[in-house]
């Protein structure tokens, strides 16, 4: 048997297969290049025609670009005026900035359990932990895969709730034939330097309430009443502060990279659903591996192809998988950490892993593959060798303890 090249053997690949690495071609060197010689490279034209073309790309009215997701869902839940003593449900098997949002608005996050086969936010769970005090829901588009966002939108108009939703993973992303941040709510995109579309750093919130829209802006630059681009032309001297604003922007090299990325997203999610594909039959044979479920009527942005392997079947856990698959010069990663298990909520909350008992267990046996537009056949077959190598030499003979994830 070849042997694992954590085990001494040699590995797979000679040079390392990175995990996500942005797709950036000559159209943006050039769009950028264009801008830092336009003598305006803030926040000006660029800015515009990006979220023009976010608009036209998601279906929403408008469109507010801005420095990151998480100044999005900060402001979102900010200027639908979530304050101090309020509850704002979101899943705990999320990026960590979804639940700090919460608490940078003075709100305390609830954390409602995870479904195991998409590892989206459970609507029977959200309903159980809505109180009088609960003023937002924010569920995440885990993956690029949706929630079921039609009954989380019942729950919300039944409850008075509004909802923000993380869509840090979910441009291009369709929910019955609708892109997410179609406007029908509030959508946060990010754009940070791994996510399908980036702009190094930055992201968009998309909604069709043109009053919600404005007060983004005005919030998103300090509150003043002329944007910085305005401000220089002839008479744009005077301005005022209508209100004590951030500072949240994108600049205009930023949104330069990203209409030529959103030129490419259709052609690239394409790409993305090739390599899941080919992922997706390779584990047909691994009766132990749970691959992504994609529901009926849904169009999947495959920003993450994440497993879960019954570690009870082999012997080597999660850690060392993901070292020995390192080993073999291929970077995988964890879909994550839930937000319940870091430090501060532990010592604020008083939580347990167990609190969240599918967020944990799904967290414990989880592995997120290499999955992006740039990768070739020669890179698939790479990741699927070093697979089959580790798991013909580290699975159990006997089928082990059934850890009831299959
Ligand atoms: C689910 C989720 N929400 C929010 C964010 C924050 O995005 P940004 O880095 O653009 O602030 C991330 C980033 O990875 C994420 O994965």
């Amino acid at each position: 048997m070849n042997k694992p090249a954590h085990e001494g053997g040699s590995p797979v690949r000679k040079t390392f297969l990175t995990f996500a690495p942005p797709d950036i071609r000559e159209e943006e060197i050039l769009s950028v290049a264009s801008v830092l010689r336009s003598k305006w490279i803030t926040r000006g034209k660029k800015c515009e025609e990006f979220e023009k073309a976010i608009s036209a790309y998601t279906g929403s009215r408008h469109a507010v670009v801005l420095n990151s997701a998480t100044a999005g869902l900060f402001l979102s839940l900010k200027v639908a005026g979530t304050k101090e003593g309020d509850e704002v449900i979101t899943t705990p098997y999320t990026f960590a900035a979804s639940a700090n949002v919460i608490i940078h608005t003075g709100a305390k996050p609830v954390f409602a359990d995870i479904e195991e086969d998409t590892f989206s936010i459970s609507p029977a769970e959200i309903e159980k932990k809505i109180t009088k005090n609960t003023r937002a829901i924010m569920p995440v588009h885990f993956a690029g895969h949706p929630v079921e966002i039609d009954t989380i939108d019942e729950i919300a108009k039944s409850n008075d709730l509004i909802v923000v939703e993380d869509a840090a993973h979910a441009i291009g992303t369709e929910y019955k034939g609708k892109k997410i941040g179609n406007g029908d709510r509030i959508s946060v995109f990010s754009f940070h330097a791994v996510k399908n579309l980036t702009t190094a750093e930055g992201g968009a919130v998309t909604t069709n309430d043109t009053e919600f829209a404005g007060k983004l802006k005005l919030y998103s630059l300090h509150g003043q009443t002329r944007d910085a681009y305005s401000k220089l032309l002839v008479g744009g001297w005077k301005y005022d502060i209508a209100v004590p604003g951030y500072k949240f922007n994108m600049t205009d090299i930023q949104a330069a990279i990203g209409i030529e990325q959103l030129r490419r997203l259709d052609e690239n999610r394409e790409k993305r659903a090739a390599v899941a594909e080919s992922y997706s039959q390779f584990f047909k044979e691994y009766d132990f591996v749970k691959t992504p479920e994609v529901k009926s009527g849904v169009t999947h942005g495959w920003h993450l192809y994440p497993v879960v392997i019954d570690f009870n079947r082999m012997n080597i856990d999660r850690d060392t998988f993901i070292a020995a698959l390192g080993a073999e010069n291929i970077a995988s990663n964890v879909h994550f950490i839930p937000v319940h298990m870091m430090s501060y909520y532990v010592k604020k909350y008083g939580y347990k892993p167990g609190d969240f008992p599918n967020a944990y267990r799904v967290y414990l046996n989880e592995v997120s593959l290499p999955i992006y537009p740039q990768m070739t056949r020669t890179d698939i077959n790479d990741v699927l060798e070093a697979l089959s190598k580790l798991f013909a030499f580290y699975k159990k003979n006997n089928s082990g303890v059934d850890s009831g994830l299959n």
